[in-house]
């Protein structure tokens, strides 16, 4: 005689189904974020439009382009941006001299 399938697995179903029942809700109200349009400028200050070729061939600048709403010198200081770079010391690490710094940075 086989053994009904579903009288196994029911608790797992059940279980299944109140997760999907929880996470759908969240999934179906995620929202896919996009950043406003934004100008590109150069370090000078110029506008960086590819699409008349002003300026085009000049690199863009952080600073001037997202320091315009963001605060470039708190964001600059971060962890994220500098990844060790501000801490880096021949000495950091005596037992693994090769490392400089707690980040990417100064890594081998
Ligand atoms: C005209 C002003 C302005 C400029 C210029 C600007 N931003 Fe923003 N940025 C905003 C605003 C306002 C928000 C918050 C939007 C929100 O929370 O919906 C934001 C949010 C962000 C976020 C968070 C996005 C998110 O969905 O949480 C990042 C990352 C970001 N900006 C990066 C940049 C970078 C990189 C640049 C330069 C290339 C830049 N921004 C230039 C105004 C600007």
């Amino acid at each position: 005689m086989r053994k009904n399938p579903y009288k196994i697995w029911s608790p797992a179903l059940v279980v299944l189904a109140v997760g999907l029942a929880l996470l759908l809700p969240s999934l179906a109200g995620a929202k896919i974020r996009t950043h406003a349009p934004i100008q590109l400028k150069t370090e000078d200050g110029k506008i960086i439009n590819p699409l008349t070729g002003e300026n085009a061939d000049q690199p863009y600048s952080p600073r001037q382009t997202c320091g315009a709403c963001h605060n470039y010198n708190d964001i600059t200081k971060g962890y994220h941006f500098q990844q060790g770079w501000d801490r880096v010391k021949d000495n950091f690490n005596a037992k693994k001299p090769w490392v400089l710094s707690d980040g990417m940075m100064g890594k081998f």
